[in-house]
């Protein structure tokens, strides 16, 4: 979604402004701006598409050098992707500019008013609003501290914000409100951004701003109040990755090195927690809540796509191991339906970002109804990790890629992490507790193994490419594995794909096979395999094409299926962790095979932080 970078210092701002879009890129977007501030004038260059296009544009129209400025990479919601609706957005004067992650919801009404007092307005975007209205506050001899601050007060919405004017041009003023914005403090030089990708080349230091915070940002200093005035005192904090995270390593794109990158995350997320010999687990970040989750009267697991995908595989985990009452929900649908939520519930909110807008207000929803609010989060000192009660760290590192892959896996180990520690703590052997813990410790070596398929999942999308329509089945723990395998396909290859249980193609879906429909089964040898086989035998009798997903020691499954991608046996409920590999890589290699933008897929986001 739109991104936010901004330099003031002692260095020339644009290359450190465009460097930084550049790594925001794969939060998605279609257009792209920068203003920097010189000798007490505003200079703007805004371009539809990628910031390569920006910056052929500032080739041919050179901006002065500045060491003040900042740019937006904008993902549309009000106005279509052109040049005069990118960001930044000016007043009527040119004295102020304006970046803006969010939706002004009141837009309209605001902008009727300040029509009627003389604004002329050039974009069709929600954000202009915001610099007419500040330009208006300033004529009565406000400064432009106060003058965002007072504007902000009448505004309805979501916003992360960066506001310059040419009349204090060596300050930003920036306000968060549900949409992320961070502070990077430097020697002399500070920095202001949506995500730490933008500003980690320049400094580790960051400040985390909260909603209804505002700060004023100066080269030497920051300081920070409400709304309201009232000063708030921030603590810097250190970023725990570095550059080469956020780098290709020599991969082609990001999606493929954080496939490969899974062995290593998979062990992360249970470093330091996972006792293998004492079949238990310490979660740090949940011990001050261990007894509300142990008696928990159920659990509500709340997200979005990917991470919604997580939580369905997680219910399976939490009630037959943990046997704890689970359901999970669609962030969206929750925040709305005024769900039935009590103090002895806890709602697990599951997050690769940690600023999913719809995610985020359920987290307030199910807070305000005094459930017990956890976080299963992998962005660090993001919104929904510090809203939440308590919380367990994925650890899966930055994830670039716009179509989650590691962090999955990660959200599935963490799940089986607390599922193993509310079940000891609530009963189970030491014994069983081992036999798991050690399936646990097993994983990351099978997801290795997994990951040498990779050439044979290549050819298979070489066969497939020219296929428009896909259907994935599979049944428990693994018909959300066939719902992410589908996701993941229409996401990065537009192909259109549907993942079912494997037991309801019969009430539909049968109807569409025929000799040109590729059905792909997650078929493990699990309690239900021979449910399972049924169901590939009702294809195969209809002459669908058959790729399965299925266990190394499984002879059947060869003479049913067309293909076979092979996966080592594990412990049922965890076995999504190893069958969802070749369906990442499958979705990867069609997409290349079929030319689309693996990294930066249409339409698509990486962190949904609007409605
Ligand atoms: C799919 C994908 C999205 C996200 C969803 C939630 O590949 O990335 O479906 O899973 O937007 O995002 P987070 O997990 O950041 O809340």
């Amino acid at each position: 979604m739109c991104g936010i970078v901004g330099y003031v210092g002692k260095r020339e701002c644009l290359p450190i402004i465009l460097e930084g879009l550049k790594r925001l890129e794969y939060r998605g977007y279609d257009s792209a701006g920068v203003a920097v501030a010189q000798s007490g004038k505003l200079f703007f260059q805004k371009k539809a598409g990628k910031v390569s296009e920006l910056e052929a544009a500032l080739v041919l129209n050179r901006l002065p050098a500045s060491t003040i400025g900042m740019g937006h990479s904008r993902w549309a919601t009000h106005g279509e992707p052109n040049d005069t609706n990118a960001h930044p957005h000016s007043d009527c004067s040119g004295t102020i500019a304006v970046i803006h992650n969010g939706i002004i919801e009141n837009f309209q009404t605001l902008k009727t008013k300040l029509q009627k007092d003389g604004h002329v307005f050039k974009s069709a975007t929600d954000t202009e609003v915001l610099s007419h209205l500040i330009e208006e506050i300033m004529k009565n001899g406000n400064d432009l501290f106060t003058a965002v601050r007072l504007a902000l007060k009448e505004v309805q919405g979501a916003y992360g914000l960066v506001v310059m004017s040419s009349k204090e041009p060596e300050k930003f003023v920036v306000a968060k409100l549900g949409s992320p914005l961070i502070l990077g403090i430097g020697d002399g030089e500070n920095m202001v951004a949506s995500d730490a990708a933008a500003i980690i080349a320049h400094t580790r230091q960051v400040v985390y701003l909260n909603d209804g915070e505002v700060a004023e940002v100066s080269a030497d200093a920051f300081k920070t109040t409400t709304l309201d005035q009232v000063e708030v005192t921030k603590e810097i904090k250190k970023i725990d990755f570095d550059l080469s995270q956020i780098e290709r390593a020599g991969f082609d794109h990001f999606m493929l090195k954080e496939i490969h990158e899974q062995p290593e995350t998979i062990r992360n997320a249970m470093r330091g927690r996972l006792q293998v010999e004492q079949g238990g687990v310490r979660l740090g970040g949940l011990e001050h809540v261990q007894a509300k989750l142990v008696n928990a009267r159920r659990i509500i697991i709340i997200g979005c796509g990917t991470s919604w995908h997580a939580g369905l595989v997680g219910e399976y985990m939490l009630e037959q191991i943990a046997k704890i009452p689970t359901e999970v929900e669609y962030a969206s649908e929750f925040r709305y339906r005024n769900p039935v939520v009590t103090s002895e519930d806890v709602v697990l909110l599951m997050s690769q970002s940690g600023e999913t807008a719809d995610t985020l207000a359920a987290l307030k929803e199910a807070k305000a109804k005094g459930a017990t609010v956890l976080g299963v989060v992998n962005v660090v000192g993001s919104t929904i990790a510090r809203e939440s009660m308590g919380g367990v760290y994925v650890h899966a590192g930055p994830e670039i890629g716009v179509a989650s892959t590691k962090a999955f896996t990660s959200q599935l180990t963490v799940l089986a992490l607390i599922t193993l520690m509310i079940a000891r703590a609530k009963g189970m052997s030491e014994t069983d507790g081992k036999i798991l813990a050690k399936e646990l410790d097993a994983l990351p070596d099978k997801v290795r193994k997994v990951l040498g398929n990779a050439d044979q999942i290549q050819r298979l999308a070489d066969e497939f490419k020219g296929s428009n329509n896909f259907l994935y089945l599979g049944r428990g723990a693994n018909f959300p594995v066939a719902l992410e395998g589908a996701l993941k396909l229409k996401e990065i290859s537009y192909i259109h794909a549907e993942g079912y249980p494997a037991a309801e193609m019969k009430h539909g879906p049968i109807a569409l096979i025929d000799k040109n429909m590729p059905v792909v089964f997650v078929v493990p040898k699990d309690a239900i395999y021979e449910k399972v086989l049924s169901n590939v035998q009702e294809v195969r009798a209809r002459k669908g094409r058959i790729i399965a997903i299925a266990n190394e020691d499984d002879h059947e499954i060869e003479k049913l299926a067309e293909f076979v991608i092979r996966v080592p046996r594990t412990y049922g409920f965890f076995g999504p962790i190893l069958n969802v590999v070749p369906l990442q890589l499958l979705s990867y290699y069609m997409a290349i095979a079929r030319g689309t933008n693996v990294d930066q897929p249409r339409n698509l986001a990486k962190s949904v932080t609007v409605e």
